[in-house]
């Protein structure tokens, strides 16, 4: 039996498991033109020019990004990797964060969330394998793109084979590498692919690609015990690193400018990618290391709601298609989930959210686009024939098949097995936003047919894509052609003889050899039986509702198993099933009443259980079975943050007379390596004194000439940063910030003339917003300096500094918090002091809430406690909001949540007034202490105007017992300053 069919949006199948199947025997027949490929270290991960594979058996790879020091709930990560997993997805790439791991040289720590085991043994619960990409540079928008702060002043070009930097990462390589060879495929563990640095392909004059570094490095890798074939992500299909054993690329086509997300390029769909692939390996599958799922923002952007949009359902249908249309077997999609840049992860272009506009939000709700990637992930995956495909017009796609050069079309054919064909059509502009319609010419196995065969035409929209199919294999039956797109297959036996069920219209035609062309107008789901095949026609709507899961097997690698598809629609979110005997267990999550359909073999679906309770069972008209079920959302009441009990201190005791700054670091270092040369007379480079992150305090002390009346310095703190001058007591100005300047030079008058002889000191406060990221190739871009590049005195006769002190957060390099890791506290005294923590004792503290805030320049700090009782079975995600202040806006706040720094908030800059704090940091049973540093920068002071604890979704969910994070409590700090 052939079948044609025609006209509708989202079509999933279901064939009798009592025909021959036609699948099995033509995989195992098929003839490689060449030998499979494996790096000779091991044979469980091997590749061809068409895919990977995995025990013998190909895969679609298709993965998503998550970065584990983005959530540092550790219980956290199953919820995720369940959610990629129940979309379809197979895969998780991530990157390790060096700078995080060896805050000091030589002191290489995983402690706490940094531990990586978790993540891996996570993953392996869900069924997920893992692409490692531990650097050493990663980029990722993060402080330095990876690398530590002792970097800054470690001699010697980096991303080089230079025998400085060499020595630098490899202590590092080692280590990590060694902790993700305990976690390969080969030792039981989930890791299938290990990547080498990170686009390692812009390279500037008078530098070339440093082969040498790739040898060595790669080399590091396998020394450390690595096993599994090497990758690198290209920049572009630019030909860099090919040294590895499967090269790929990245690609971002629709760009980052997430405050137009309408506007896209005409010609932002690259289809010479194929040609570059073939170029530079065409004996490899066609991999994408990264492929845009979203895009980040910086200060003084748009937010990441327009993300998502740019980035949104229609770009998934388009540019992800655009790369199926390219045989693309390997397609990693960054980001899947963002996170939070908590504590100073950060690059200077970034704020505390990473939101990225993904199909997962940092709250970790699911986005629209979640459910659009689930179908594309299904389809692919029900589709061996993909697996062997290969573009045949990938040059000639203007108006091929349609006759229309308003749209191209273009030819995948499996060229190993059966021959089966995948037609992808798109707009030839792709910012269009018109309709065009067409007719098919399309080439099937019972001659070239034109399609619709039963007249009409069909429709695309602008910022659309579809794919037909031809001569493709469902069950026993073949479909001929569909112009409908496939969400799923799967084999069981039809529930009843013949019946229809849902609206519309369907119109039949027998054609040649076997073949009957259905052709409908539907809408919703319509159901329809043809022969031993019952067909589900959907519209988009309802196809998002459905969830193809699979009971798990026995043996370590039971959640892989991709067999005996257990088919549900209805649910937010199914996460998995498993099979007792007649009864099906779903676990999942609701947010409101679901309708489930269940699509399961009778015999092991008697009784269906979801979320531990069985359901009323009762059967569609078309034999399947039904059943509602309300999700359980009981209320809650939050705690209202300003009526609280709030307690207020100076956090700037440094401008007081007679404060003493011993303790402090001397800022003495007549020289530094630091390839930006400074203009004082001693460097006043905070990095290198050890200090990487947050706030950073100076202090010079001089003996006034009498004459001078002014100070003037450039200070450098990255994009968005900000500087508070005090003379002695008395503030005498900001470089407030702004979304644009990375470095200012401003000149402060002192409000009257000093005493020639009398001693003073200025006071500096400035913000480190990270360091940059250091993305070209032998280059030093992220040593860039945060401190004091230059100063001048304004008088007649001027006075010399006679010393320099200088502090970060308590210890540098040397961190006392263990638990949160060396980026989440900066050099504020209320930091210093772990005033932020967990139990410190504020009972001499004076009563004063953020929201009333400070009346003069300086920085106040205030801390609260309440308690939170959730309730079990659901997953109610909370934020900490602010509003913006317009009276007095020129501020800066931090907020701590049980020690975790989730807000860094620049009042006059945002945009972020959002900060999702995941439960497992806020202790969502018991107590928690909530802290908030306000730093006012202007004259008058500053106060929060509004703050409060909201709740961002409420959904009953099947997750698992999160469990928090290490609160660790506050303890004395000795030699605290
Ligand atoms: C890529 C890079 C990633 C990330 C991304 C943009 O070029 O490899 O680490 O920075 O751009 O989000």
């Amino acid at each position: 039996m052939k079948l044609l069919l025609s006209k509708a949006v989202t079509l999933l199948c279901a064939a009798s498991a009592l025909a021959k199947s036609r699948r099995g025997p033509r995989v195992q027949s098929v003839i490689l033109p060449r030998a499979t490929q494996n790096n000779g270290l091991q044979d469980i991960v091997t590749w061809d020019e068409y895919s990977l594979m995995i025990n013998g058996k190909r895969l679609m790879v298709f993965s998503g990004e998550v970065h584990p020091y983005r959530n540092p709930v550790q219980s956290l990560h199953l919820d995720i990797f369940q959610k990629i997993k129940a979309m379809g997805f197979n895969a998780v790439s991530f990157y390790v964060y060096w700078g995080i791991h060896e805050p000091k040289r030589g002191e290489i720590s995983f402690e706490g969330f940094r531990d990586l085991q978790p993540f891996f043994d996570a993953a392996k619960k869900a069924g997920i394998y893992l692409i490692a990409r531990p650097g050493p540079y990663i980029n990722a928008e993060t402080s330095g793109g990876g690398f530590p702060g002792w970097g800054t002043y470690t001699p010697g070009l980096w991303r080089t084979s230079n025998t400085t930097y060499m020595e630098a990462i490899e202590g590092y390589i080692k280590t990590v590498g060694a902790k993700i060879a305990e976690n390969e495929i080969t030792k039981g563990g989930p890791v299938i692919l290990v990547q080498a640095e990170n686009e390692y392909s812009g390279v500037q004059e008078p530098y070339t690609e440093d082969f040498e570094y790739h040898k060595q490095l790669l080399q590091l890798f396998r020394d450390s015990g690595l096993t599994v074939p090497t990758i690198t992500n290209d920049a572009w299909p630019g030909g860099h690193f090919t040294s590895v054993d499967i090269y790929g690329y990245d690609s971002y086509p629709n760009g980052f400018d997430c405050s137009n997300p309408y506007v896209w390029k005409s010609d932002a769909v690259p289809e010479w990618f194929w040609g570059a692939h073939q170029g530079i390996n065409p004996e490899d599958l066609h991999a994408v290391y990264e492929f845009q799922g979203g895009a980040f923002d910086g200060w003084g952007g748009s937010g990441y709601a327009p993300c998502a949009v740019l980035t949104g359902p229609e770009f998934e249908r388009v540019f992800y298609k655009n790369q199926y249309a390219m045989s693309t077997t390997l397609f990693n999609i960054y980001m899947i989930f963002g996170g939070t840049n908590w504590g100073g992860i950060a690059h200077p272009g970034g704020y505390t959210s990473y939101d990225y506009g993904s199909v997962i939000a940092e709250d970790r709700t699911l986005r629209e686009k979640y459910y659009e990637l689930k179908l594309q992930a299904n389809f692919l995956a029900v589709s061996p024939a993909y697996l062997t495909s290969r573009p045949q017009n990938i040059y000639d796609t203007q108006g091929s098949f349609t006759g229309n050069s308003a749209l191209k079309t273009t030819q995948v054919l499996d060229v190993v097995g059966n021959k089966t064909g995948f037609y992808v059509v798109r707009q030839t502009d792709a910012s269009t936003n018109a309709l065009q319609t067409y007719t098919l010419q399309l080439p099937t196995s019972i001659g070239t047919l034109s399609i619709p065969t039963i007249g009409g035409s069909l429709a695309l929209n602008g910022k659309d894509s579809k794919i037909h199919v031809v001569d493709y294999a469902a069950g026993s039956t073949t479909v001929l052609y569909t112009t409908a797109e496939i969400l799923t297959c799967l084999k069981i036996p039809p529930p009843v003889a013949k019946v229809l069920s849902g609206t519309g219209t369907i119109q039949q035609k027998s054609l040649a050899s076997n073949s009957l062309a259905l052709q409908y107008k539907t809408t919703g789901q319509t159901v329809v039986q043809v022969g031993s095949t019952v067909l589900y026609i959907l519209d988009r709507v309802n196809a998002y509702q459905f969830w193809v899961l699979h009971p798990p097997t026995s043996g370590p690698f039971a959640h892989y198993s991709t067999e005996n598809p257990i088919i549900v629609k209805g649910g937010y979110l199914l996460r998995s099933v498993s099979i007792r005997g007649s009864t099906l267990s779903i676990q999942g999550d609701l947010n409101n009443t679901a309708t489930f359909e269940i699509i399961a073999p009778a015999a092991s679906s008697k009784s269906v259980i979801f979320n531990g309770n069985a359901l009323a069972l009762s059967k569609t008209a078309h034999g399947t079975l039904a059943a509602k079920r309300a999700a359980k959302l009981p209320a809650i009441k939050l705690p209202n943050l300003s009526s609280l009990t709030w307690k207020y201190a100076d956090s700037l005791p440094e401008i007081r007379p007679g404060y003493s700054d011993a303790k402090w670091t001397a800022a003495d270092h007549n020289s530094t390596v630091n390839p930006t040369t400074p203009s004082t007379p001693v460097v006043l480079y905070a990095g290198d004194y050890g200090y990487h992150t947050g706030n950073i305090i100076w202090r010079a002390h001089f003996n006034a000439t009498g004459s001078e009346s002014a100070f003037t310095a450039n200070v450098r703190g990255g994009t968005a940063f900000g500087y508070s001058v005090w003379l002695d007591s008395t503030f005498i100005g900001s470089w407030a910030g702004d979304a644009v300047h990375s470095s200012y030079e401003s000149t402060f008058k002192f409000p009257l003339l000093l005493k020639e002889g009398s001693g003073h000191v200025l006071t500096i406060l400035q913000d480190h917003m990270g360091y940059e990221g250091d993305w070209w190739a032998a280059s030093d871009s992220f040593k860039e300096p945060r401190g004091i590049h230059s100063y001048s005195f304004v008088g007649d006769k001027v006075p010399t500094v006679n010393v320099w002190k200088v502090t970060g957060n308590l210890g540098g390099e040397s961190h006392v918090d263990r638990t949160r890791g060396p980026l989440n506290e900066g050099g504020l005294y209320g930091e210093r002091q772990g005033w932020h923590l967990p139990g410190f004792n504020d009972a001499r503290w004076a009563v004063g809430k953020p929201t009333t805030g400070i009346s003069s320049a300086g920085v106040g700090f205030y801390r609260t406690t309440f308690n939170l009782n959730m309730p079990k079975g659901v997953d109610y995600p909370l934020s900490l909001v602010v509003s913006n202040s317009t009276t007095n806006p020129l501020y800066r706040s931090q907020l701590y949540v049980n020690g975790y720094q989730f807000g860094k908030y620049v009042n006059h800059i945002g945009p972020q007034t959002v900060f999702p704090v995941p439960q497992g940091i806020l202790n969502y049973n018991g107590l928690n202490t909530l802290a908030v540093s306000i730093w006012a920068e202007g004259s008058t002071g500053a106060k929060l105007h509004s703050l409060a604890l909201q709740l961002t979704s409420k959904v009953e969910s099947s997750i698992s017992a999160i469990v928090n994070q290490p609160l660790t409590a506050w303890a004395p700090r000795p030699g605290a300053y």
